[in-house]
């Protein structure tokens, strides 16, 4: 025998999700099937994770950082950006934690628009024309400058609601009152404005370990509330994967001009990026430009990734935390997959909660109802955020996902729920 401990019987870890939505649900349905998983546990979770929930909130790092002590955890991996903004990462490595996210200063790529937009100019990244102001008075010049359409953007975090695209110039002006004059509390003290972009949006998630940059399949998100791409922005009403007009070319044209740049860059200045480098793309016809980066697994995008990713996704994940992912591969199925949100009556304004809900039993394990904002309270399944569903089906073809979908929805009684029913139009 030579010693070396054979893959198979490697240490199993016990591992901590920390988060509440259908990102997290669909991250503890992949971790769970884990052969390298002994036990799973999920901080706060929702009525889909609620065999493993621990009831500790998703910013409450303290509470964190104590029961994964006691429970002597292997891997935490973090869902949301408001915990990687406060600096969870760091507050876990000074504790000799092992922790899957970028650290606070890298997390900026999402905290901060303007940050952001320094990291892309230093790195050369394709991206729109922008300037950023804090006063009020030079920004509304600057729009009366270039015109509509124009884009502006709440500096900080807002819950994927501080972007307003204006197509004409007074929805521009009402928009920058809107933003600087408190809407978005301090996010909106400083505003990016920039250049229209028009094209394919698509989101390309990375796994990234502070060099190297290994790409998710790709996804288009619907951000808008209604079909046609009609209605307020929200989180994401459905994600399909892969888009039709998606290529190997297109895929290393972007990890090579805009990835691997960042993450350079990133290194250079002594906060290497590792975690899922979340890049929001418009595919132009002058090639693919970055909108956003975001510093996490996109929601509902990591419901169809999850679901296509055939390899185990903890190898991949301690990788990123080690930085050794040359050494590991993720493979893919060479299939499509769906997921249409069901939302609350109401989203993404004020919107109605406690409704509940039931759910058809459901026996292919290539369709997933993940659960998002759901709790769990005598037995029955109560609607508690937004967003509540997320149906995902793996299929060989678009349109059979998207019919099987479409079927799995009507047997749910949630006769409340709002849902687009266009999801993966675009792609067929
Ligand atoms: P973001 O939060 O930056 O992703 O922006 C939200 C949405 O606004 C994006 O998903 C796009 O649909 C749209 N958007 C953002 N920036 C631009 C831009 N420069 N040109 C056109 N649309 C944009
Ligand atoms: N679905 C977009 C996001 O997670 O930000």
């Amino acid at each position: 025998m030579n010693g070396i401990v054979p893959k198979e019987i490697a240490k199993k870890k016990k591992i901590l999700i920390v988060g509440s939505g259908g990102r997290e649900h669909a991250l503890a349905w992949k971790i769970a099937q884990s052969p390298l998983c002994a036990e799973l546990f999920v901080a706060p979770g929702n009525a889909g994770t609620f065999q493993w929930n621990i009831p500790i909130k998703t910013n409450d790092i303290p509470g964190l950082i104590k029961f994964v002590k006691e429970r002597a955890i292997d891997l935490t991996i973090v869902g949301p950006e408001e915990p990687l903004s406060m600096g969870i990462v760091d507050s876990f490595q000074a504790e000799g934690l092992k922790i899957f996210g970028p650290s606070r200063e890298a997390a900026q790529l999402e905290s901060s628009k303007a940050f952001a937009k320094n990291i892309m100019e230093e790195a050369k990244v394709p991206t729109a024309e922008y300037c950023t102001f804090t006063e009020i008075g030079k920004a509304r010049e600057y729009i009366g400058k270039e015109g509509a359409p124009i884009v502006i953007k709440a500096d900080g975090l807002a819950a994927g609601k501080g972007v307003i695209v204006a197509n004409l110039f007074d929805e521009a002006v009402e928009g920058i009152e809107k933003v600087m004059g408190g809407a978005f509390g301090s996010a909106g003290d400083q505003v990016v404005i920039e250049e229209y972009l028009e094209g394919q949006e698509v989101s390309l998630l990375c796994f990234c370990d502070g060099k190297m940059a290994v790409p998710m399949v790709a996804v288009q998100d619907h951000k808008r509330a209604l079909n046609g791409d009609l209605g307020l922005n929200t989180g994401g009403m459905g994600t399909y994967s892969p888009p039709s007009f998606w290529t190997k070319k297109l895929e290393e044209e972007i990890i090579d001009t805009i990835a691997l740049p960042t993450l350079k860059v990133m290194d250079q200045r002594g906060t290497p990026f590792t975690g899922v480098l979340f890049l929001g793309l418009m595919i132009t016809a002058q090639g693919p430009k970055l909108l956003e980066y975001n510093v996490r697994f996109g929601d509902p995008e990591t419901q169809v990734v999850m679901t296509l990713l055939k390899s185990d996704l903890v190898p991949i994940l301690e990788a990123c935390v080690e930085g050794s992912l040359s050494t590991t591969q993720a493979e893919w199925f060479e299939d499509t997959a769906i997921c249409v949100v069901m939302a609350a009556p109401g989203y993404p304004g004020s919107y109605e909660k406690g409704i509940t809900i039931s759910l058809p039993v459901i026996e292919k394990e290539t369709q997933v109802i993940f659960h998002a904002g759901t709790e769990l309270v005598n037995e029955k399944f109560l609607s508690s955020g937004g967003r509540v569903l997320g149906v995902t089906v793996r299929e060989n073809s678009l349109a059979s996902a998207r019919e099987d979908a479409y079927r799995i929805i009507s047997k749910i009684d949630f006769p409340e729920a709002h849902y687009r029913t266009d999801i993966g139009m675009k792609g067929l």
